[in-house]
């Protein structure tokens, strides 16, 4: 069993009071704001996330507005956050709270638990943050954290270390000050207590306290086992054009991307004459096909090595809609993983 000393709580509100940055879902935390920055959060920074933020807030100012919200502009509106399914579940839970609860989150970590795409993290920081329960959500700065305080060497890997942090948190939780003292663990770790050898202990509200400070061994803690190797595919990426119009397609309704926009492409690198060959078979008639850019997009567990071919076109084939640029700009969103391909997609002719 881990003990969090209960001591740490009133340094560090102390410190997060003077200390805080100004985000724009710390005004005014309501359950539906919290909610949409806790999700644009995970897995993007904080200064990525800023401008999303506020342009999703502006246009989906309320639970209601996003339960209708057409799911095109959905992505739009998330494009370049990645992880699309977060959008996508972030729509059906909005219609559950709208059609079950009558548009109220309801005020409790089992009933946010039921929502689409919100998991333990989630509800707690909702829970915590925007109702002022004591429920702790712990995401990797949170691990750091307290693995440095009380001098934990559990794998922060492992799910169970969650459970565990979270069980002994919460007997901390002070009342009244909940949301503060979540948000307060997050932004020690974002800003002092920081990954990678570089902690700012001499401005730690928990110098004096903290165990892995007093042994010297903040270069050891948190103790993390090293991830899987991720997979590598090759690909090669068309990008056809016919005239003013360039050729997408969608994904497949499951896996990866589900059902996003890309630019046509097929596994393996091909050679610039074989790329052709497959343009023909689209019925394309492609004339030459000109090498046009490499990237490199990483996932989650696997990585993209993508080989681009701008091939222009005598015939808009079927399988592709076929848009001009402005129209494409204005109604698709183009996962980043292709994103880097379309200067070479509409540059001249
Ligand atoms: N990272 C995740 N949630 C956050 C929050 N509420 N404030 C700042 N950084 C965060």
């Amino acid at each position: 069993m881990l003990t969090v000393p209960e001591e740490a709580v009133a340094p560090l509100l102390g410190w997060y009071g003077a200390n805080k940055r100004s985000l724009p879902w710390r005004d005014n935390p309501t359950p539906y704001r919290v909610w949409i920055s806790e999700i644009m959060l995970q897995q993007t920074r904080v200064e990525a996330v800023k401008p999303y933020y506020r342009r999703f807030m502006a246009e989906l100012p309320d639970v209601e507005s996003l339960a209708a919200v057409d799911d095109d502009r959905l992505m739009k509106l998330w494009e370049g956050l990645g992880y699309y399914s977060r959008a996508r579940n972030l729509k059906k839970a909005a219609r559950l709270v709208v059609d079950e609860y009558g548009g109220v989150f309801p005020h409790s970590r089992g009933e946010l638990l039921k929502l689409p795409g919100v998991g333990d993290y989630t509800a707690g920081a909702v829970a915590s943050i925007a109702m002022n329960l004591p429920e702790p959500a712990v995401d990797g700065n949170v691990l750091r954290v307290v693995s440095r305080l009380t001098g934990s060497r559990e794998d922060i890997a492992k799910p169970q270390t969650k459970q565990v942090f979270s069980d002994a948190l919460r007997k901390i939780y002070p009342p009244g000050r909940c949301g503060d003292f979540t948000q307060a663990l997050m932004e020690l770790g974002a800003t002092v207590c920081l990954p990678n050898g570089e902690p700012m202990c001499l401005v730690c509200p928990w110098r004096g306290l903290c165990a892995a400070c007093r042994e010297g061994s903040t270069d050891e803690i948190p103790v993390k086992a090293a991830k899987k190797a991720r997979s590598i595919e090759e690909k090669t990426v068309f990008l056809l054009r016919c005239g003013e119009k360039a050729a997408f397609r969608r994904r497949p309704r499951a896996g990866l991307l589900a059902g996003m926009w890309e630019l046509p492409n097929v596994e393996g690198v091909l050679p610039a004459a074989q790329a052709s060959a497959q343009a023909a078979q689209w019925g394309a008639e492609p004339l030459c096909a000109v090498p046009a850019g490499k990237a490199v997009h990483v996932f989650t567990h696997k990585e993209w090595h993508m080989q681009g071919f701008r091939i222009e076109c005598g015939r808009e084939a079927e399988a592709f809609a076929w848009m001009t640029r402005s129209e494409f700009e204005a109604a698709l969103a183009l996962p980043s993983a292709f994103r880097g391909f379309l200067e070479f997609l509409w540059r001249g002719r």
